[in-house]
């Protein structure tokens, strides 16, 4: 009988899936030693991606560091590459949730980066049948977002939990809509009106239209955006996400929002902090369920941008339609993915450390609406502003 994997050990495989090549060089070198130019040569063949010179450097170091790997002379004096028993251990247990065991198919496969599924194509609903260790059998907000929102990266699970809160709370549809649009103005404002050219998008979501990076890179297309999300889904479609301009950047980061140091030492690889950022967090906050600890996260955001950063938060509210969205609340509750819904002046205290722009904070569709009428209010307020 295989033994369930301990918190240790998942927190450990968090910390190799928090980089985006640890996982499939661990893999690799697991099998066997390796030179540099066979490794690169191997992800091009698994992948059909090149891994940097630069980039590989960096994850040699960090495996090196944290014990996975050491450097050896091969018979010819060329230097390789070998997994230690820590190494072969944590493999072992990417194999588990990998549903693979000794006797299966190769690892490398599975361990490369998915390619996201057709447009025609919904996932499949069978756990079974899928490629990753992803949970389809509780819902999460990601997936239920990404059903409201039209698209098709959702299991069974999602949809029926995304089909009970719209029963109760049949705005949630408009609002998934209007956060988006109020994403893609808020972004056109900063990179175009005032010519932020980096962007931190934590709680990203499943790749849709018009992501955060697509919207920067066409105003300005050296922008550099950091994506950061802790679903496993969203890391397996991150090549969506990862599809820079050639001028600019963008990386991917998987991260709980309450883990500030990781995230702003991830962002670091691609974003100059002492320049000024755009700290985006839409739709996440209401996930962190401690009204008092989401503070602390924004706060500790702002402490450790340079002036002349950006926040935009947006998030669910309960003052348009309370009953239905309390209702709403606490079916996510119950169904095991909680979002607590703020008021509006709870949303507004978020940014009690740097100057709100017009209009401040308000509903979503009201945030410099594109077109001159007033548009109808949805139940999800947000902001802009500015750090000092
Ligand atoms: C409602 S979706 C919003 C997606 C996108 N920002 C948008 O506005 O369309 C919330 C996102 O936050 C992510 N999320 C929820 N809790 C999180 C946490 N504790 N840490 C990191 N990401 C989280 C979910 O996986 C999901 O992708």
């Amino acid at each position: 009988m295989v033994s369930p994997l301990s918190l240790d050990d998942l927190r450990e495989l968090i910390d190799i899936f928090r980089h985006r090549w640890d996982p499939i060089i661990l893999v690799l070198l697991a099998d066997r030693p390796r030179r540099r130019k066979e490794l690169t040569q191997e992800v091009r063949d698994g992948s059909g991606e090149h891994i940097a010179d630069g980039v590989l450097s960096e994850v040699l170091t960090r495996l090196q560091t944290d014990g996975m790997i050491v450097k050896d002379k091969s018979g010819a004096n060329h230097v390789v590459y070998r997994a230690t028993q820590a190494a072969l251990t944590t493999v072992a247990r990417l194999r588990r949730i990998s549903d693979l065991d000794a006797n299966g198919p190769p690892l490398r496969p599975r361990l490369s980066w998915p390619e996201p599924p057709e447009e025609s194509t919904r996932m499949t609903d069978n756990p079974a049948d899928s490629d990753s260790p992803l949970n389809t059998e509780v819902p999460h907000s990601a997936r239920v977002w990404n059903y409201w929102l039209g698209g098709k990266d959702n299991f069974a699970i999602d949809r029926e939990v995304g089909d009970q809160v719209k029963e109760a709370f049949p705005d949630i549809v408009p609002i998934a809509r209007e956060s988006r649009r109020f994403l893609g103005r808020a972004v056109q404002f900063l990179a175009g009106d005032i010519g932020i050219r980096q962007f931190l998008d934590i709680g990203t979501g499943l790749p849709t239209a018009d992501n955060t990076h697509e919207v920067a890179q066409r105003i300005s297309p050296e922008c550099r955006i950091v994506y950061v999300d802790h679903d496993p889904l969203v890391l397996a479609h991150a090549r969506a996400l990862l599809n820079s301009h050639a001028a600019g950047t963008t990386d991917y980061l998987q991260a709980d929002v309450r883990d500030v140091t990781t995230i702003l030492a991830g962002a670091t690889r691609t974003l100059d902090l002492s320049q000024p950022i755009a700290v985006m967090m839409l739709g996440i906050l209401g996930n962190v369920t401690d009204y008092d600890e989401a503070r602390s996260v924004v706060d500790r955001l702002v402490e450790a941008v340079s002036p002349g950063s950006y926040l935009v938060i947006n998030d669910g509210t309960n003052v348009i339609n309370p009953e239905a969205r309390n209702e709403a609340t606490r079916i996510s509750i119950e169904t095991g993915f909680p979002y607590i819904a703020r008021s509006p002046k709870q949303i507004r205290a978020y940014f009690h450390a740097v100057d709100l722009i017009e209009p401040g904070v308000v509903s979503c569709s009201r945030w410099r609406p594109d077109h001159d009428a007033t548009p109808q209010e949805v139940d999800a307020f947000c902001g802009v502003a500015r750090k000092r």
